[in-house]
């Protein structure tokens, strides 16, 4: 498995991972990926076995006082084109990862969320922030608001695939949002915020962007 940034010619292929992986959840449209592809090439990384794409994980810098009070995915993505992708913020924000349902569970996610993590190295940013989907949330949204329902994933008691999947990568959970993503219905539109901290993180010293060719060598 090879990860790698994503280019121009991957979109179709892209598109065609997240119709495999959501039911509900439309996948992004060509003009979605190619304004994201515009705006920060180097945060979007592609999974790719035998020449097949299999992974996909999108991020954007933000600056998170603007969003941490109330945000949704929509707000912080401006409907998905992100035009609100901002150097001057120290946040990278993760706004999708997936794999190909067929190879789940192989460690196809950790090889992106480690790209992703050597991102925000490279770049000296102080964190990644998410809002992660709840998929169980739906089976047991009768017996217990969402908040609970994180808190016995976190306890151990509950197995969800993206929130454990998650805490195993490193993240804290960190509270609900709700109305997060609407068209999620597996997680009844609540989505975990989550956070990773740089340890690596410099605040005196500024952001930077590594040329995607270097950064491909790093990742
Ligand atoms: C969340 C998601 C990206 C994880 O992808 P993945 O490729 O299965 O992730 P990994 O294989 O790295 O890790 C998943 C689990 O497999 C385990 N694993 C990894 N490699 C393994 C191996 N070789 N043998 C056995 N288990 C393995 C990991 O420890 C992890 O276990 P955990 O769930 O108990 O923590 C994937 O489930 C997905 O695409 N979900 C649908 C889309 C989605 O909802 N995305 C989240 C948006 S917020």
């Amino acid at each position: 498995m090879n990860i790698r940034i994503m280019a121009a010619k991957d979109i179709e292929a892209a598109t065609d991972l997240q119709e495999r992986v959501y039911s509900a959840i439309p996948p992004f449209t060509r003009h979605q990926f190619e304004s994201l592809l515009e705006h920060f090439p180097q945060g979007q990384f592609v999974a790719e076995l035998d020449g097949k794409i299999v992974g996909l994980a999108v991020a954007l810098v933000i600056t998170w006082d603007d969003y941490s009070l109330h945000h949704t995915w929509d707000s912080v993505t401006n409907n998905g084109f992100f035009d609100t992708h901002d150097m001057s913020g120290r946040t990278l924000y993760g706004a999708e990862v997936c794999v190909d349902p067929e190879i789940r569970h192989q460690g196809v996610g950790h090889g992106l969320y480690e790209a992703r993590r050597k991102l925000c190295r490279a770049m000296n940013l102080k964190r990644i922030i998410a809002g992660g989907r709840l998929p169980g949330y739906y089976k047991v949204a009768g017996q217990m608001p969402p908040d609970e329902y994180a808190k016995r994933v976190v306890w151990g008691d509950i197995y969800d695939p993206v929130l454990r999947f998650q805490l195993g990568e490193g993240f804290n959970y960190c509270g609900i949002l709700k109305g997060y993503l609407p068209a999620d219905d597996d997680s009844l539109g609540n989505a975990a915020l989550i956070v990773w901290l740089n340890p690596e993180f410099e605040a005196e010293r500024p952001t930077q962007l590594p040329p995607a060719k270097l950064l491909q060598e790093e990742i």
